[in-house]
């Protein structure tokens, strides 16, 4: 383990040479900085380090000893802020440990403030006893929170006066101050006796892990990927060392309790313990992601070395644990042959819902020097029942009959909350004052350090770095760590949503994404902009994903990055293309969508090899992207203009799903003011609404205008602007207008879809297109009315329904006028299109689908 932890340095050391190396180029102040600049990534880059703990004792301010662990728990008064409250100690004659001694309580709404130098995910531990003591602990009710996840709802700790409640999560954190909030029920209060925070080991858990689905739908697969675990809180459920014994806190390294199994066994009889007679040896260090354990995954002697087995082909062991239904959950087993002396002979399969999931025992990462420790980690999501079902069975084509399980952990996802109170959560720049004052006396140390290797590296190595032209001055205002970098982004793009707000669960390593786009290889890249490139790239799980890299150093594009991750970590979408991550490391600004694998709607449109997109294909295109539109202001989030629409914002994916993309110039704003100050007209000419242009008054209009624009490019398969064309046919809008009035636009329309096109879908589309360009932005339709009427569209193109002659072509598409025509033709038989209706009125579940959650279910889709 210490051998390891040198490596470990000595890798980040002679990044730092690397680093170095090109910027002495520069000037000696760059030099102190970017010393700063680096010995605070070293801090925050460290692996496992015990200083980042927190152990504290409520409700006293002296010191006091778990039985249990042997920790100290610190009085609260030293380390820890929080809000006023009484505290009380315990009448009790004998409590468990003293740290259950003592409470504090709270009466009306308060905190805990753990002051968080190292970002990365925690332990984090509450224990609850309700001693008897004047206050009568077990009468109250509370909630407790952490910035965004509600850990407790209406918890009454009746049940735990004699012996007392832990309860465990793991939660990401990011730098400054992590508060947990305790909101106790009206005329009662709140309490806690100790709380636990730590950092856990670099992967203990990691981001992206197998998804298992027990019933997958028909042609689906029953294993994917599921990643964003750590942008997600869990909490232990069980932890079980399976045909053990109890471990105590004070024999794991982390201070987990891992219980017996014996409770949870189905039919145990002929399933039998076996402990292994020597110590089980470690071959992964303690920095190596799995699946070979290393010292902190578990007491490896305790959980490796014991294991319960079975040897009978016909029958199985079977574990039934209860857990909440329907909720994802990770569960994590672990493995080791404590009984074969060659790898691969034993090999059978894991079951979950009596359903096969893996099969253990030939794989090629695990050590084949036996007994080797190592665990799978799996998501699942429970079912109906309240319990989970797992089962291991002997594969009857196996050398060696034998199935077995060592260890058994069951987490389980925490839900999100969005709790408006955390807005008054202070997260200043005071919190990153120390961290940044110790980075310079330690980037004191290292400049001598520094120097003094550079000197010898210039003697010894004219080579340049690799990532040379990736390091560039830094601007003098930039601060020691990443967090004091994004509080410094403020801009004027942003209305009241403190930067604070930003999800920094979808961070992503800069090693991961150099990794992913062979080190943003020139080949892999798909699309360039005025910010940089994008490049295509595969993720380690798997997933293909477009990343984003602003050109480095450019200063530009700052505002735009932040809105971009603001906007997209509050919304999900079906139409809007996902945020994956992003990353801010060192000087980089890169954003990482989903892949979207038919690119921009523009290259199927023209100067494009591709083929042509039938008129159907474009209508269910527009629609799509409307539908996006349509969200971005009135869902959710609502009031969010995108500012930026146009056909290379609008990209397919593999099944031609329209999503909109490229958030970065849009703006936010509370949905009752009618318009926005604008600070300066931004977009893209030929898209651009001219009211807004003239009066700098930008309201969602203005996206009306420009996806007027696109369904006129859509139509016509040209340019917004085509320089080239005779004066008057330069500007496709203008041009669109003029031939719509002369009543021959069909003689603009492209040629391939002429012939497909019926002509009331091409009328009702036409008409469409006038609307949405109109002069003045109160005359254009809504979103809504754009969606609706696009939709009508393609129901008269499916010749679905048929419009009536005396129908009034002019007449605005409003959803009460039309709709129950619709609804009433017979044609409409299939519950998919009647679906598809009143998803056209705008007002579906999409509403509903706030952030966290449908961010959820898209990450389970994958
Ligand atoms: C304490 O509170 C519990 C739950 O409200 C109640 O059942 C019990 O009688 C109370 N005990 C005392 C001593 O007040
Ligand atoms: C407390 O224990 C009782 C009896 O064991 C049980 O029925 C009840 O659900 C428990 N309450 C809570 C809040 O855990
Ligand atoms: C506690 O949480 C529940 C469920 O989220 C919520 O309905 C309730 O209002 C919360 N109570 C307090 C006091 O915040
Ligand atoms: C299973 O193991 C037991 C010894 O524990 C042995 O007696 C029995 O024959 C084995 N059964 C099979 C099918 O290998
Ligand atoms: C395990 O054994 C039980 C009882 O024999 C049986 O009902 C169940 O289907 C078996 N499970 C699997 C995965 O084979």
């Amino acid at each position: 383990m210490i051998v390891a932890e040198i490596v470990h340095h000595r890798h980040q050391f002679s990044m730092a040479i690397h680093h170095q190396f090109y910027t002495v180029q520069h000037s000696l102040p760059l030099l102190l900085l970017l010393v700063i600049q680096l010995s605070s990534l070293q801090f925050h880059s460290h692996g496992y380090d015990l200083q980042n703990k927190y152990f504290i004792n409520c409700g006293s301010s002296s010191n006091a000893k778990d039985t249990e662990s042997g920790k100290t728990y610190v009085g609260d008064s030293s380390q820890v802020s929080y809000s006023k409250g009484s505290k009380t100690e315990s009448n009790q004659s004998s409590v468990p440990s003293p740290i259950y001694q003592s409470a504090r309580i709270f009466p009306s709404q308060s905190f805990y403030e753990f002051p968080i130098d190292t970002a990365g995910t925690y332990i984090i531990r509450l224990h609850f006893l309700a001693f008897t003591s004047p206050s009568n602990l077990s009468s109250a009710t509370f909630n407790v929170s952490v910035p965004n996840f509600m850990l407790l709802q209406n918890f009454t700790p009746k049940n735990y006066t004699k012996s007392p409640l832990v309860k465990e999560y793991y939660v990401k954190i990011s730098l400054g101050k992590f508060r947990f909030t305790f909101d106790p029920l009206r005329f009662s209060f709140a309490f806690v006796n100790a709380i636990e925070v730590f950092l856990l080991p670099r992967f203990l858990i990691a981001n992206s892990v197998t998804g298992f689905d027990p019933q997958p739908a028909i042609g689906q697969n029953s294993l994917s990927t599921y990643s964003g675990v750590l942008t997600r809180a869990l909490e232990t459920k069980h932890r079980l060392n399976v045909g053990g014994n109890n471990i105590t806190s004070s024999a794991d390294l982390l201070w987990r309790t891992w219980f017996l199994d014996d409770t949870y066994l189905i039919d145990g009889q002929n399933a039998k313990s076996s402990q292994y007679s020597g110590s089980i040896p470690l071959t992964a260090g303690p920095d190596d992601d799995g699946p070979n354990a290393n010292s902190y995954t578990a007491p490896e002697n305790d959980v490796y070395g014991t294991a319960r087995w079975i040897n009978v082909t016909s029958e199985n062991i079977t574990w039934s644990l209860p857990v909440d239904k329907n909720v994802n959950h990770l569960i994590r087993l672990h493995f080791c042959d404590i009984w074969s002396i060659q790898a691969d002979l034993t090999i059978f399969g894991m079951y979950i819902y009596d359903q096969f999931a893996l099969l253990i025992g030939d794989d090629r990462n695990v050590s084949n020097k036996l007994p080797a420790p190592y665990y799978y980690d799996l998501m699942v999501q429970s079912d109906n029942s309240g319990f989970f079902r797992i089962t291991v069975k002997p594969n009857s084509s196996a050398k060696v009959l034998r199935a077995f399980l060592n260890g058994l952990e069951i987490m389980q996802m925490v839900d999100s909350s969005d709790l408006s109170y955390l807005e008054d959560h202070s997260n200043g720049n005071t919190s990153v004052l120390p961290v940044v004052l110790g980075s310079v006396l330690g980037g004191l140390v290292l400049v001598a350090l520094v120097v003094i290797v550079l000197v010898w590296r210039l003697k010894t190595n004219k080579q340049k770095p690799v990532e040379g032209s990736d390091w560039l001055p830094i601007p003098a205002t930039a601060g020691g760590s990443s967090h004091s970098r994004t509080s410094r982004l403020t801009d004027g793009t942003i209305q009241g949503s403190p930067l604070r707000n930003i999800n920094l669960g979808l961070k992503v390593p800069l090693q991961d994404l150099q990794l992913a786009t062979k080190n943003f290889d020139e080949k892999q890249i798909i699309g360039k902009g005025g910010f940089g490139n994008v490049y295509k790239g595969v993720l380690k799980n798997g997933m293909k994903v477009a990343v984003k890299r602003s050109e480095p150093g450019s200063g530009q594009g700052l505002p735009e990055f932040q809105t971009e991750i603001m906007v997209l970590s509050k919304i999900r979408h079906r139409h809007l293309v996902s945020l994956i991550g992003y990353c801010d490391e060192r000087y980089e600004m890169i954003l990482v969508y989903e892949y979207m694998d038919k690119g921009t709607l523009r290259d199927h449109l023209y100067n494009t090899k591709l083929p042509s997109l039938t008129w159907k294909q474009r209508l269910e295109i527009c629609i799509g992207a409307a539908r996006g539109l349509q969200y971005l202001h009135k869902g959710a989030s609502g009031g969010i203009i995108h500012r930026d629409v146009k056909s290379t914002n609008i990209l397919l994916d593999e099944n031609l799903v329209a999503k909109v993309a490229d958030f970065g110039l849009s703006r936010t704003g509370p949905l009752d003011q009618h318009s926005y100050v604008s600070t300066g007209v931004k977009g893209t000419f030929g898209y651009l609404d001219p009211e807004y242009f003239r009066s700098q008054q930008l309201t969602e209009k203005s996206d009306v205008y420009s996806f007027g624009v696109v369904l006129l490019e859509v139509l016509c398969a040209r340019p917004a602007i085509e320089p080239s064309l005779p004066r008057e046919q330069v500007n496709l809008a203008e041009w669109g207008i003029l031939c719509k009035n002369k009543g021959i636009l069909e003689d603009i329309i492209d040629p391939t879809i002429k012939g497909q096109l019926d002509q009331n879908s091409f009328r009702k589309f036409s008409e469409t297109i006038e609307k949405c360009l109109q002069e003045d932005g109160s005359d254009r339709p809504t979103m809504g009315d754009v969606l609706w009427d696009l939709e009508y569209a393609l129901q008269l193109q499916r010749g679905a329904i048929h419009r009536e002659p005396h129908e009034d072509s002019s007449s605005s598409a409003s959803a009460s006028l039309q709709l129950p025509n619709v609804r009433r033709l017979p044609s409409l038989s299939t519950l998919s299109e009647v679906d598809d209706m009143s998803i056209a009125m705008g007002d579906r579940s999409d509403t509903a689908d706030d952030s966290v959650f449908s961010q959820l279910k898209i990450d389970e889709a994958r």
